[in-house]
């Protein structure tokens, strides 16, 4: 009977131990560090960008990195030098700059075709990331695996969660560590998204860009997106309620599962019309805000951006609609 009572305590505890993750609001600096060499995709990070993320009001940064491209084929799978050297000089700049940071492994394209082949690559990465980066604070988070997808199925991805946690939980035992689910992360994968159940540093994320035909409009690498110009997002209450109904049920599995939540990405492409854009930015953060979720906008200075690097000026709509 005692036994009973004190898993039922155990359980109530458990469903209430979502707390608002101390991530707030972040910005992506995309296409930067997860193009094939920093600057081929024209985003080169420079100091001045995290300062203005700060002064804007952004807490953090998520800065997606291609570690696959400056990783050796052959075991014991040596990352080069010079590009760790140059991760830990932009971690070192968001910290300068009084930001939270969470870096990733990005476009890591070879596992999501041949997950058995490439897992011993990925947990030999997070040994070097882990072990590179031991003596920083918890300020600085990991992201297992950008948007596992194609034959990554949740079985192979749960495994591979399980085994690149406990390398890591080796040098960090309290870093917070971010789990995106199959399927792009879409909002449903994280029900399935393996979770440690004595592992209470672990972040649930998903990333959101629905309703896909509003947010990918015209973006090249999406077949067919040429026929969804012109999608507006006004804010009826069905497209608000398709919103609402999605961030409930993603809510629901954090709490489940007694872990923080995460939008890792979001944000509608620059096809799209710039009031629609910032009305659906601004619906999807304060939603995600209400919740406790926080929440990474895709992202700062290139096809979707919030920020023109040439004039050096924010688009006033987009940040309005981020940072009130
Ligand atoms: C990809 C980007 C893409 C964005 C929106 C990201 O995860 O890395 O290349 O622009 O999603 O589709």
């Amino acid at each position: 009977m005692k036994r009973l009572v004190f898993l039922l305590i155990m359980v109530v505890i458990g469903i209430n131990s979502f707390a608002e993750s101390n991530l707030k609001r972040g910005m992506n600096m995309g296409n930067a560090l997860e193009a094939p060499e920093e600057g081929s995709w024209g985003i080169t990070i420079e100091p001045e960008y995290f300062k203005a993320m700060k002064d804007a009001g952004f807490d953090y940064v998520r800065v997606p990195v291609r570690w696959d491209a400056h990783t050796s084929d052959k075991a014991p799978y040596k990352i080069d030098p010079v590009f760790m050297k140059r991760v830990k000089e932009v971690v070192d700049l968001a910290y300068k700059n009084n930001l939270k940071i969470l870096i990733n492994v990005h476009h890591f394209d070879s596992i999501m075709y041949e997950p058995d082949k490439y897992s011993e690559k990925l947990n030999s990465m997070w040994n070097q990331i882990s072990t590179a980066f031991k003596d920083y604070d918890n300020n600085l988070y990991f992201e297992i695996l950008n948007e596992p997808k194609e034959n990554m199925s949740v079985g192979k991805l749960n495994i591979l969660y399980e085994k690149v946690i406990k390398t890591i939980r080796k040098t960090s035992t309290e870093r917070k560590i971010a789990l995106g689910g199959i399927f792009w992360s879409n909002f449903a994968s994280t029900a399935t998204t393996f979770v440690p159940k004595d592992d209470k540093n672990i972040i649930l994320l998903f990333n959101y860009y629905n309703p896909f035909e509003f947010t990918h409009q015209g973006a090249s690498w999406v077949d067919g997106s040429g026929d969804w110009e012109g999608t507006t997002w006004i804010g009826t209450e069905e497209e608000k309620q398709r919103i609402t109904k999605e961030f409930d049920f993603a809510v629901e599995q954090a709490k489940l599962k007694g872990v923080d939540l995460m939008i890792g990405e979001f944000g509608a492409y620059s096809d799209a019309d710039m009031k629609s854009r910032a009305t659906w930015t601004d619906f999807v953060a304060r939603e995600a805000e209400k919740r406790g979720i926080a929440w990474t906008y895709w992202e700062f200075c290139s096809s979707f951006g919030a920020y023109d690097a040439f004039s050096k000026e924010w688009r006033k709509p987009l940040l309005e609609a981020l940072i009130k």
